[in-house]
This record gives C-alpha cells, structure tokens and sequence, in this order.
C-alpha cells in the first residue's frame, strides 16, 4: 500500500503558515492565524468524504440533493497541541463530535503511555480526523493512531500543520493505510526532536507558555 500524504499549497494556507513561523508573532495572532488554517485544512481533509442522496423540498420544488454519509464526524484531538486545531475545524464541521487521546513519554522506556482517551459512541460508523500539529518524530501519532484503530472507526485521517521526514516516515511504517494532511514538510528534526526549521513549540506557542 502506497501511503497518501496531501501537502495543501493553496496560497492562502502557505501564506498563514509563513506568518506563524515568524519568531516575533504574538500569542493572539498565532492563534488567530491557527484557527483561520484550521478551517482551510477542514475543507481539504473532509473533500472526499462519501454522500449520500436525500429528498428534499426547495421552496419551488422537490429534489435530491448530497447531504455527508453515516453518523457524525469525529475530531480526535492529541493533547495538548491538536486542541488548536478544534475551534477552526468545528466552525466548519459544527455537528462533529471530539474525541481526546493524552499521552506522555515515560522518561525511562521512552515508550507512550497514555492518560486520558475518550470517544464517542459508534466509533464504527464515525470518519476520524486525528489532529496534531506537529508531526515531530510521529511517536505520539503513531501510538494515538495505534489506540484510536481499537474502536474501529469507518475511516482515518491524520491532519498537521507541519511535518518532518523521521515523522512522516515513521507514521507511514506503522500506518500505511492512513492519509496525513499537512501544510509544509519541512527539513529534518534537530537534536532535541525539533521540527527545523519549524516555528517552535506550537503548545507553547499557542497558549503563551514560554
Ligand atoms: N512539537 C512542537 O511543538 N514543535 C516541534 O518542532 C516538534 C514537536
């Protein structure tokens, strides 16, 4: 299975992740900018999502017309960073629902351990959308990836802002079978797990913690 990577060159997107990469930006304007890209990138992950035909009534007459197939969509965010991506994605999917999967690297083993994950109902009728900004070294992806397959949903798309090789690599190693969505791959990690050349931590930067 040949994995599906979807780099979005649309200008407006290329243009936003230009502005947050800049060192200088504020808080609320990385935020801002964060939740305008999220909308960009939900119309571009929901493209090929299956419809089905229903009757309906205009006021001058009846037709069938494509309405989004099976039961909601679900937003699975990765704590803490995939909770900037919500906002902008729910304004344009505002009946989703929102998953959430925790996770921390034990310092020891180095292995993901997971603190917090929960769905909704009827997973297997549900189109996942995982979110993670970053998609660094892919440890934390891949292990979100590996739980989420557990409950079965309908179908699963991965979605970041930027991507690095190892990550990329690494996610398509484990799961072939999911498309990643990003806006940029950009060079290589450094030493300390890095996206370079990146624009930083986007938790941190997001929520003005650093
Ligand atoms: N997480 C971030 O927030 N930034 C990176 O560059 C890598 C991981």
């Amino acid at each position: 299975m040949t994995p599906e990577v979807h780099v979005i060159t649309h200008p407006l997107v290329q243009h936003k992740l230009t502005l947050m990469r800049q060192k200088d930006r504020s808080t609320s304007s990385f935020r801002r900018l964060l939740n305008e890209i999220s909308m960009l990138l939900a119309y571009e992950v929901t493209r090929s999502m299956p419809t089905q035909m229903i009757d309906i009534e205009t006021p001058l007459e009846p037709m069938r017309s494509p309405v989004i197939d099976g039961k909601k969509t679900v937003f699975v965010v990765i704590m803490r960073a995939g909770s900037g991506f919500l906002d902008g994605m729910l304004q344009v999917v505002p009946g989703a629902r929102v998953g959430h999967v925790g996770l921390y690297r034990d310092p020891a083993t180095l292995a993901a351990v997971e603190y917090y994950f929960k769905m909704p109902q009827e997973m297997h009728e549900r189109d996942a959308i995982v979110l993670d900004p970053m998609l660094a070294t892919g440890n934390s992806a891949v292990a979100a990836v590996q739980r989420l397959k557990a409950t079965q949903p309908r179908s699963i798309r991965f979605v970041s802002l930027l991507a690095a090789p190892e990550g990329l690599a690494n996610f398509h190693a484990h799961h072939p079978d999911v498309p990643v969505y990003t806006c940029a791959i950009d060079r290589q990690l450094n030493g300390h797990g890095y996206i370079v050349p990146g624009l930083g931590d986007a938790g941190d930067r997001m929520f003005g913690t650093k």
